[in-house]
């Protein structure tokens, strides 16, 4: 095992690191010392608890540990599930120390900490992602939900984990198609606020592709650092943290009208990017750029038929909707993004023209 390389999210007394490194599970990284008191609950899915239950309980030796294993899934991030761990923690008698642990994806991630968050009015928990996804976006940040029929995360809290462990061996069970929906949100990295990780990028994603150790360890690092970055200075999204959602008002559109499942979230955001970067007026050299990345990282860059009134009208359900004016991230340039609803509207209206096939 390579030596674990650490960043820290900045919040004040709520600071945490993130620790990545390959091996990490079943090693002797001691997770325990992260613990709020000598009991835990790990939740996990049933895809998941084969592959790393055990493993990460040799993380947590000496500690008294309860597991609630999920079924998997994007249609179970719901109120019912959430209210599921809930009533695991009351039968098995937890109180304020204890501590929620999610091990597995940003759905696993998502449910376990807005459990976390409501469970007495807030206990600590740990996320330990085990997709790219979680490992470089939804573990980081405190970001926590469920979905409601009506629309995805509508329902959630920020609730800070106390450490991120992330280990990147467990990418190496991760199917390709989850791989790649990954790769997305470490595009979407470069894009937005590092043009020199977005050329290392050009360079590396055959390498990531293969599943190269090394380059997917300095993709997760790299894509953290600037997540951290980004999150340290506006937690709760008063402003400059909505560029994290670069191409994801069109990527939640196309999940929306097509029904969730049919494409993965990091699929639906690549053809999002591109939409984006079409609304944002930079060079079309930069756009092809961006359009090339992605197809290498087996990545849609357009958006399916599913017609351009459509997703105007899933667009004015998102949440990011203020004074019902659409706001969108947009790139003054690769490797800077900013947010705006000072955009032409027909430049919007050729964009969608894409989903109307
Ligand atoms: P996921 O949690 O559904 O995981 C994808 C699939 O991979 C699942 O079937 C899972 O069981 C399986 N899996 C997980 N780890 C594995 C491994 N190591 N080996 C083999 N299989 C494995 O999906 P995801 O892409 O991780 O997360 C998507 C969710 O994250 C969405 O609900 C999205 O809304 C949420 N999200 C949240 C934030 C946030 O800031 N909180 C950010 C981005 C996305
Ligand atoms: N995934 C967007 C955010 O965490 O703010």
């Amino acid at each position: 095992m390579s030596e674990p390389r650490t960043i820290t999210v900045e919040l004040g007394e709520r600071s945490y690191p993130i620790v990545i490194g390959s091996g990490l599970l079943g090693g002797d990284f001691d997770l325990g010392a992260y613990l709020a008191g000598g009991d835990c609950l790990v939740v996990t899915n049933d895809t998941i608890a084969p592959l790393y239950l055990d493993t990460l309980e040799a993380n947590l030796f000496g500690k008294s540990i309860e597991t609630l294993t999920l079924p998997d899934g994007e249609a179970f991030k719901t109120l019912e599930t959430m209210s599921g761990v809930l009533d695991k923690l009351v039968s098995s008698g937890a109180n304020r120390d204890t501590t929620l642990v999610a091990l597995g994806g940003g759905v696993i991630g998502d449910i376990t900490g807005f459990a976390a968050a409501c469970y007495m009015r807030g206990v600590a928990f740990i996320q330990v992602p085990t997709t790219l996804l979680a490992q470089v976006d939804s573990s980081v940040g405190g970001k926590t939900g469920v979905n409601h029929a009506l629309g995805k995360n509508l329902i959630g809290a920020f609730h800070q984990p106390r450490v991120v462990l992330i280990d990147t061996r467990t990418l190496d069970t991760l199917p390709d198609r989850e791989l790649s929906a990954g790769l997305a949100e470490v595009i979407k990295a470069g894009a937005i606020a590092d043009a020199e990780f977005f050329e290392w990028l050009e360079d590396n994603i055959g390498a990531l592709v293969a599943r190269d150790p090394e380059a997917l360890a300095h993709a997760v690092q790299r894509s953290c650092e600037i997540k951290a970055e980004v999150v340290s200075e506006d937690e709760r999204e008063a402003g400059r943290r909505a560029i994290l959602n670069f191409g994801h008002t069109f990527g939640h559109a196309i999940e929306h009208c097509q029904g969730y499942g049919e494409w993965l979230h990091g699929e639906a955001v690549a053809a999002g990017m591109v939409m984006a970067a079409g609304l944002s007026g930079i060079d079309q050299a930069d756009i092809d750029r961006l359009q090339a990345l992605l197809k290498a990282a087996n990545l849609p860059v357009a958006p399916p038929a599913v017609g351009s009134q459509a997703m105007l009208d899933a667009m004015g359900m998102d949440k990011k909707v203020l004074d019902k004016q659409l706001r969108f991230v947009v790139l003054d340039k690769l490797g800077h993004a900013t947010v705006t609803s000072d955009y032409d509207r027909s430049v919007l209206d050729a964009v969608l023209e894409a989903a109307d096939g």
